[in-house]
């Protein structure tokens, strides 16, 4: 909508919350209020989700006050080493990499390089680039290594936001890698409403509907389905 005309009003700050409305809950003027009164974005980050607004798939960029929340609870938990699954162009990676300390990581995984393209010039930009370990094939192949490296128990927060047919497998192996206490957060949850009743061809809708049930059941976890964005579910290990 407006914000074609982003990169001139970029600068200006002017299209910002006009530009997160058209990614997520269109022009619900509740959410426009909250990402009004509560978006603090770190200036590379804007400059990122501008740029990513040029991309004709931009609709599979996390909403920025979900990735703020995120963020946020990385912060509160001290969380140094981080999992990425489904980077996209990198706002919520590049987000994590902000909050965690100097030492610490966010493995990227993602099998698109043409995105990892993109993001890479503004993790450098931001000075964080020491921090991001972009990892451009299958994600759980990435998981897979980290597993073989013996990296079990060893990381603080996972956030899940890739292909939903793998997402059981992504959510068991995080699991495994994250320690006590740490944080699995799955995205999409709630896959546009279509998880309640989902129809038989859908199978994307089947599989997050089996994983929300099996999640609720699921005793190495503390649990909360949040209706963040397109539902973020917090699996928070025991
Ligand atoms: C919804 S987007 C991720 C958005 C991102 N988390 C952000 O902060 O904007 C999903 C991404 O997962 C990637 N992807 C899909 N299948 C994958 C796989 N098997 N392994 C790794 N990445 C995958 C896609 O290329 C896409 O970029
Ligand atoms: C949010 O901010 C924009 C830009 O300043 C403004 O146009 C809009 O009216 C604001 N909306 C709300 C609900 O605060
Ligand atoms: C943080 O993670 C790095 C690996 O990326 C590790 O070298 C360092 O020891 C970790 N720090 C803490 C406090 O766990």
């Amino acid at each position: 909508m407006l914000c074609t005309i982003s990169l001139f009003l970029a600068l200006t700050g002017l299209c910002q919350s006009a530009l997160i409305s058209k990614s997520h809950k269109g022009d619900d003027p509740l959410l426009q209020y909250v990402v009004n009164n509560s978006l603090r974005e770190h200036p590379v980050l804007t400059k990122l989700r501008l740029r990513t607004m040029e991309d004709s798939k931009n609709l599979m960029m996390v909403a920025a006050e979900q990735a703020q929340f995120m963020a946020n609870l990385a912060k509160l938990i001290e969380a140094n080493k981080t999992i990425e699954i489904g980077m996209y162009t990198g706002y919520n990676t590049l987000n994590l990499a902000l909050v965690v300390p100097e030492n610490g990581l966010v493995v990227a995984c993602e099998i698109d390089e043409e995105y990892v393209k993109i993001g890479k010039p503004f993790f450098t930009e931001a000075g964080v680039e020491d921090k991001i370990d972009i990892r451009i094939k299958p994600a759980v192949e990435t998981l897979d290594e980290l597993l073989t490296a013996g990296e079990a128990g060893t990381y603080d927060f996972v956030f899940i936001d890739a292909d939903k047919k793998n997402y059981e497998t992504y959510y068991e192996k995080s699991l495994q890698l994250i320690r006590k206490g740490g944080i699995v957060a799955i995205d999409n949850v709630l896959w546009g409403g279509r998880v309640i009743n989902p129809a038989e061809d859908d199978l994307s809708s089947q599989t997050i509907d089996k994983l929300n049930k099996k999640l609720h059941k699921d005793e190495r976890i503390d649990l909360s389905m949040l209706t963040v964005g397109d539902g973020l579910t917090l699996a928070i290990k025991r």
